[in-house]
């Protein structure tokens, strides 16, 4: 067993009744997903990769991984949203949030172009200062601001330092196979490029190059990744909700949801799992916050955010759940120490595996908040590694697709990211009739 869905804090929010209700929607929105009918089909390239995925594209990608860990000590993944959550949170989950800090043979790996920070990308350049760096930049689109800020700038600290032929042999970029800005600089530069496939959104776009190159540079086996999504997609392919858990997972969230439980908070009890939460917000936020519909997605690391959220969870407004990714089994044991004072009354845990009291922990909050009105779904996680990832992605992806249907929203776009950008395109001046227009609409709202 891999993953899976316990439902033992859920018993007092959701009756069978509640289930039987809602089979014939998740039933609905499998036939939409396997039949490419609903909204967003052309989006569907994500259920394919796990087995379907081009071999030779993920051959060059281990090759350049190569190249890439033999020629420099520090690595800059340059992307925003879907172009870098997916690998950040890899890296973290299958080897650490302090994969930087630790002995290793890999690259330092920083992630940029995610924010318009100058203290941040002030810093990563200080950072790199004698260092030798290779970039990947990764924008589907070739064109959003962020990540081509970044680029810019490190793409002319590249150039200044090893000349235009040596930064083109350390510049990798993944983008769209023939549209936009940025293939067209690959083109004309000579960068070697890997392809987001057409119908790939970003979100769901972890395991192709988008994802697979970074996490290949730090090392990470991702043909097991790959398996792992293989399976999981075996593992999931009934339509029954009571056999697929991801589907039941998509069928408590919307029973939840209509039971007025509005915020979903994905718990961790492992820093390591800090990143895979950002990951699922944007997948969940991005899927299906519109239509004025949707759960709100939040996260929690436990047992640190007890002592900040842990009142509001346990007391404050009655509109969340809890979706918590229980780890099993942990890679590291470590035994508490026997104290013959015993001065901080704590032998009564001597000798015991932290994981077990993290664990133990997680088995008394989840009591506490179910007590308090917060139903708990528990996913089950059977340890930390490339194939569990490679799992969980495509679990979520699949159980994304199904609760987005189910709630009666297209899960593949995200027309809201657009308003900010028109707004700061048009106040920055970027030439343009339509930025002109706009520029003077709001100059009369400041
Ligand atoms: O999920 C999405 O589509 C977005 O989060 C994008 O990944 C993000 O906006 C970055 O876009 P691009 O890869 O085109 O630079």
């Amino acid at each position: 067993m891999t993953l899976r869905l316990n439902d033992r804090y859920l018993k007092d929010f959701i009756s069978d009744e509640d289930y039987a209700q809602i089979a014939p929607a998740i039933e609905r929105a499998h036939r939409t997903l396997t039949e490419k009918s609903g909204a967003g089909s052309d989006f569907l390239g994500w259920t394919s990769l796990p087995d379907g995925y081009d071999r030779e594209e993920v051959a060059r990608i281990v090759r350049a991984a190569e190249k890439i860990r033999e020629s420099c000590e520090v690595f800059v993944a340059i992307g925003i949203g879907g172009s870098y959550l997916g690998a950040r949170a890899a890296i973290e989950f299958c080897k650490s949030a302090r994969y930087n800090s630790l002995p290793k043979k890999t690259p330092d790996i920083y992630f940029s172009g995610n924010d318009l920070s100058a203290s941040n990308l002030a810093e990563l350049l200080e950072l790199c200062r004698g260092k030798d760096i290779c970039i990947n930049v990764i924008s589907k689109s070739g064109t959003t601001t962020e990540p081509a800020v970044a680029f810019r700038v490190f793409r002319e600290l590249l150039e200044k330092k090893y000349g235009k032929a040596g930064a083109a042999e350390r510049i990798f970029v993944t983008t769209d196979k023939s549209r936009g800005k940025l293939k067209e600089l690959a083109d004309q530069n000579g960068y070697e490029t890997f392809v987001v496939p057409d119908d790939v959104g970003g979100r769901f776009s972890v395991l192709t190059p988008v994802g697979l190159l970074p996490i290949a540079v730090a090392g990470i086996d991702v043909y097991a990744m790959l398996d792992g999504a293989s399976s999981a997609k075996k593992t999931y392919s009934d339509c029954d909700l009571q056999k697929n858990d991801a589907y039941k997972y998509a069928a408590i969230r919307n029973i939840l949801l209509r039971k007025g439980k509005s915020v979903e908070i994905f718990a961790t009890y492992e820093s390591s799992l800090a990143m895979t939460a950002e990951w699922w917000k944007q997948l969940y936020g991005e899927s299906e916050g519109k239509d004025k519909k949707g759960i709100l997605p939040a996260s929690v690391t436990f047992t640190t955010d007890l002592h900040s959220l842990g009142q509001f969870i346990q007391e404050g407004s009655r509109i969340l759940f809890e979706t918590v990714l229980d780890l099993l089994n942990s890679s590291d044991r470590l035994e508490i120490p026997f104290d013959e004072t015993d001065s901080d009354g704590l032998n009564f845990l001597s000798g015991k595996d932290l994981h077990y009291v993290n664990r133990t922990a997680f088995t008394a909050t989840a009591m506490a908040h179910v007590d308090g009105g917060v139903p708990n779904i528990v996913l089950e996680l059977e340890k930390r590694g490339a194939f569990e990832f490679g799992y969980l992605v495509y679990f979520f992806e699949l159980a994304c697709a199904i609760s987005g249907y189910t709630l009666g929203v297209n899960p593949f776009d995200q027309p809201g990211v657009e308003a900010y950008k028109k707004n700061m395109f048009a106040l920055l001046g970027k030439p343009g009739e339509e930025n002109e227009r706009r520029r003077a609409e709001l100059a009369k709202k400041i």
